[in-house]
């Protein structure tokens, strides 16, 4: 049992409290601009990445659409898919907003009156949010270029997804020392968490790092020459190019062989290099 004198206290508090906040906040999200979308149980009719199931949730703006997928029964991520299913057979997942922390059916993302978006499980915990309450959010949009945004009274982006990429970059998005400079992969089709492989951008250069799983920290192995050539601090980067070769993916061959012309052409061994297998390894040392 509380006793009466604290309650009394802790109300004046909120009252307290409730009279400052509505000081400070000038704006806030109209009730037709709030919404609180459950994550249901529709199956999307297309292939998409990592073969997953997905939900839509009605926003979207041609090629983007904002929805829930699943790669594991009942582990929902909130995710950007881009694509055109009557011109080319797959969807792609470029932006998540949830990676590692999945959320289960009837968990609902809503922006609410203070404007924070917020993903919360089904028991109420919060998965994601973009930490925006009472910083004069007044709406939510998906730009026509595929960025997130909620914006202010005046249109200014008080929080933007093109800030926090996942592992992809879009037209006009950008890696910034000041801010996500990093891309980082997903640890395999099924299952949704950080993967070994990152790009990040740092001062003097951009940086492609692999982490194995044997070692304790992750090593460089790929560098752009044209960027690190480049005079001066790095404040952003848009990428626009692919891969030059297969050969760069530390792993193309396994753990051990060589790679030449996108091939894995040889097994190096005691005796010579001999023809490359599944099963070519670094032979044991015995001592
Ligand atoms: C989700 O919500 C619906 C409607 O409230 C309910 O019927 C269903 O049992 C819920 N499912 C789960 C898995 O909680
Ligand atoms: C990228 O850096 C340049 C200066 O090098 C700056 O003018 C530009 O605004 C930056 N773009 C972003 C998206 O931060």
């Amino acid at each position: 049992m509380s006793s009466p004198l604290l309650e009394v206290s802790l109300l004046s508090l909120c009252l307290l409290y409730g009279s400052i906040f509505s000081l400070i906040a000038q704006a806030s999200v109209p009730p037709s601009a709030r919404f609180q979308i459950p994550v249901d149980t529709f199956f999307g009719e297309y292939s998409v990445e990592y073969g997953a199931n997905y939900r839509l949730i009605g926003i979207d703006n041609y090629p983007f659409q904002l929805g829930f997928y699943n790669t594991t029964p009942d582990a929902f991520t909130l995710a950007l898919r881009m694509g055109n299913p009557l011109a080319s057979p797959k969807m792609y997942f470029v932006w998540e907003a949830n990676r590692g922390k999945p959320v289960r059916v009837n968990a609902t993302l809503t922006l609410g009156e203070d404007g924070n978006l917020v993903l919360a499980d089904v028991d109420g915990s919060i998965a994601w949010q973009t930490y925006t309450a009472q910083k004069g959010v007044v709406g939510f949009q998906l730009l026509p270029n595929g960025n997130i945004v909620l914006h202010d009274s005046k249109g200014g982006f008080v929080w933007q997804s093109f800030e926090h990429p996942t592992d992809t970059l879009l037209v006009g998005q950008s890696l910034r020392l000041e801010g996500t400079a990093r891309l980082v992969s997903r640890a395999s089709e099924k299952e949704n968490s950080d993967g070994p492989y990152s790009l990040v951008l740092e001062p003097k250069r951009l940086a492609m790092y692999y982490k194995s799983p044997s070692s304790p920290r992750p090593y460089l192995y790929y560098t752009p020459d044209k960027l690190s050539e480049s005079k001066g601090r790095i404040q952003n980067v848009t990428l626009d190019s692919g891969w030059e070769s297969e050969c760069q993916l530390p792993e193309r061959c396994g753990r051990f062989g060589l790679c030449e012309d996108n091939q894995c052409v040889a097994c190096p061994l005691p005796n010579g290099l001999m023809g490359w297998s599944r099963d070519c390894q670094p032979v044991k040392s015995s001592s």
